[in-house]
């Protein structure tokens, strides 16, 4: 069977003053009029069962998550006592799955972001799972239009029998020079952070790739589907390495494959990707809000809350109101709006 996990452990900087600490950028509405974690889960309807459905996430969000993805079962939210990265939170689901069904297949997804054409997005994620089914630990590939230094970058291989292709090699997040030279070569794609696997295939895969968590894992494993789990949990998972999946496994493991998919996938990263995501009028404006009024505007994001929000003359700026806060940037500038967040951390 299937098992979709949904990751919504990050705590997203860059949609300050919309995200805050208990409320980050997968509980927003950013691209549609429903948080981006109950898009996520929606579109994974007529894939697989809602009872086969997880959620990995922090303590500080584990009420927001079952409440904005209806028919969770309860014992399917699965809370880290402290925030280790995804190799362990992927780990913590394995574990879970594997005790159920020991050849099931995980569907690991990111919580954050958008596809505007979900049936193609289902019709990969179905082919993913056939090519997990023998054996592979399947990612899906985007075609990159930009040297972007935050994503993983695939290099693709021989064809699989099966569908799909080996993967050559994963680099996960190279500087900016090897990202051009990358995309250039033609030879990859993008890591869309959708990890399709069998659970003992990744249970495999981390012990023979990340030998620094054997001991914590065979804990869980040894607890999973057990009253005592949560307090094992508790006492074990502080103790795994903070680490990604990525850098973790997809950039040692050999059995990897990925199928390129073209499904309108956007990470939502800032600010600056909402036109992507929302429709825009004549100009090229997203405007929200009620009361929001756009006068001689090109390019502009402007996301207004209850008060009138008006923007006049402005080309290429992002305003947004939150209610309590209020934020102005040029769309270009608008990755540094993380540093909004750690000048106000340290008290600026
Ligand atoms: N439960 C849990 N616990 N979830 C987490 C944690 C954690 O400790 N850390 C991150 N997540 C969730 C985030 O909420 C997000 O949905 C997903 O895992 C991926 O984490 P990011 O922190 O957003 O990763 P990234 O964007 O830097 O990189 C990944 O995604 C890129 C595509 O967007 C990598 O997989 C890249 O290779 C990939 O290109
Ligand atoms: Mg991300």
């Amino acid at each position: 069977a299937l098992y979709p996990v949904i990751m919504a452990g990050g705590s997203g900087t860059r949609f300050w003053p919309l995200s805050r600490q208990a409320r980050p950028k997968q509980f927003l509405p950013l691209a549609s009029k429903y948080p981006l974690i109950t898009d996520t889960a929606a579109r994974l309807k007529g894939l697989a069962s809602m009872k086969n459905l997880f959620i990995v996430c922090g303590p500080l969000h584990a009420k927001a998550a079952s409440k904005l993805v209806k028919g969770l079962p309860k014992q399917n939210l699965l809370v880290e006592p402290v925030a280790r990265n995804t190799a362990p939170a992927i780990a913590l689901a394995t574990v879970q799955v594997a005790a159920r069904d020991p050849k099931g297949i995980l569907i690991v997804l990111p919580s954050d972001h958008h596809v505007a054409n979900p049936e193609g997005f289902r019709q990969t994620l179905a082919e993913a799972a056939r090519v997990a089914e023998a054996g592979h630990i399947v990612t899906l590939g985007i075609k990159p239009h930009r040297p972007e230094t935050g994503y993983g970058y695939i290099q693709l291989g021989e064809p699989l029998e099966g569908g799909g292709r080996k993967v050559k090699a994963f680099k996960e997040k190279p500087d900016l020079e090897t990202a051009r030279g990358y995309v250039d070569s033609g030879e990859f794609l993008w890591n869309g952070g959708i990890f399709v696997f069998r659970a003992d295939v990744m249970l495999e895969a981390f012990a023979k790739h990340m030998p620094e968590m054997k001991k914590g894992l065979e804990a869980l494993r040894a607890a999973a589907g057990k009253r005592t789990f949560s307090s094992v949990l508790k006492r074990v998972f502080p103790k795994l390495p903070s680490i990604s999946i990525d850098y973790g496994v997809m950039e040692k493991a050999e059995n990897i494959a990925v199928l390129p998919g073209d499904f309108g996938w956007s990470d939502v990263g800032s600010f600056s990707a909402i036109p992507e995501v929302r429709p825009a009028d004549a100009r090229g404006n997203v405007i929200s809000g009620p009361e929001s009024i756009v006068v001689d505007c090109d390019g502009c994001v402007v996301l207004g809350d209850k008060r009138p929000l008006a923007v006049v003359g402005m080309k290429d700026v992002v305003v947004v109101d939150a209610g309590d806060a209020v934020l102005v940037v040029p769309k270009d500038k608008s990755q540094d709006v993380r540093k909004v967040v750690e000048a106000l951390k340290a008290g600026k």
